[in-house]
């Protein structure tokens, strides 16, 4: 199978690389579907494309686009399917990974459980969410996130003040969120692919943070998932419509576990390490069985 992988990050970028090279023992192909060089056009009312693609080549594509081209390579995700390509996962589940509160909203909609969370678009909101949510401290993070950037645990007027004001001119709003302290907390990442647990791992904030995403501390360990945690991973993968899903579930230290995001294109190299599974060969499994 020719698999598409939309990324502006090129082949070399790792976790490509290792996709690329366990579909090539497995007899298959990665195709790097570049949003810098690929622009869809609309043209006598169909959709096609320009520039480095033979859009005939590809069986199948997965959009993993990160931060850098960002929204803008949404754009290829419903052209591509209008072509007819299936997508790993498809854009309305993407669409709700990608802003998280709409995230929250679908998963609190099949009570799933989440952190207590306000948004806000305006400075007007902030008392009111803040006492509703029952004051300070709180977490206060960007509506499409990644790898910890914006997310600052707040304690005070003066420091919500800077916050909002810096973030709230971009227009996109913000998530004010009950704070869950790291001290006795199970950070935990579980990777759901096609309905099933393919993996899960410890994450650790490093001392003096409360963020564990495993870009900022590099490290990550086994972990042994109760029925439950299992249950709310799997829930919540499907609450979004995702195929593949990057869970992030926080156990409190009274035992009570949370929803806090989910990431439409997960890494997978902390979870190879803390586990030795092999998870880029069960993505291309699950990819080959389902739309070989
Ligand atoms: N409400 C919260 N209370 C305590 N820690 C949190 C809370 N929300 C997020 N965190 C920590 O911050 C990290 C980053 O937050 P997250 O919302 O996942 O943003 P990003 O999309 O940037 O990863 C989480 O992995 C978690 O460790
Ligand atoms: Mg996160």
């Amino acid at each position: 199978m020719n698999i598409g992988i939309i990324t502006a990050e090129g082949y070399d970028y790792p976790p490509t690389k290792r996709l690329a090279k366990v579909a090539a023992e497995k007899g298959h192909r990665i195709i790097i579907v570049d949003p810098i060089y690929v622009w869809p056009v609309l043209v006598s009312g169909s959709p096609d494309l320009e520039g480095e693609l033979d859009i005939s080549m590809l069986d199948v594509v997965l959009p993993r686009q990160g931060a850098t081209v960002n929204d803008s390579s949404l754009k290829l995700v419903p052209h591509l399917h209008h072509m007819g390509v299936p997508l790993v996962n498809k854009l309305d589940a993407i669409r709700l990974a990608k802003d998280q509160f709409l995230t929250l909203q679908a998963l609190s909609s099949v009570q799933i459980p989440i952190p207590d969370t306000g948004f806000i678009n305006a400075y007007e909101g902030f008392q009111s969410v803040l006492d509703r949510l029952g004051g300070y401290p709180v977490v206060i993070k960007p509506v499409s996130g990644r790898v910890g950037e914006g997310v600052f645990l707040v304690n005070d007027d003066h420091k919500a003040r800077l916050i909002l004001h810096n973030n709230l001119e971009t227009g996109k709003g913000i998530l004010i969120q009950r704070f869950i302290p790291p001290e006795n907390r199970l950070d935990i990442r579980v990777l759901v692919i096609g309905g099933k647990v393919a993996g899960a791992m410890k994450l650790k904030p490093k001392p003096g943070d409360f963020r564990s995403n495993f870009h900022l501390t590099q490290k990550s360990w086994p972990v042994e998932l109760l029925p439950e945690w299992e249950e709310i991973a799997l829930k919540a993968a499907d609450a979004l419509g995702l195929e593949i899903a990057g869970v992030d579930l926080i156990v409190d230290a009274d035992g009570k576990v949370r929803v806090i995001e989910l990431n439409y294109s997960p890494g997978f190299s902390g979870l190879e390490a803390a586990t030795g599974l092999d998870i880029a060969g069960r993505i291309i499994d699950y990819v080959v069985e389902t739309y070989g």
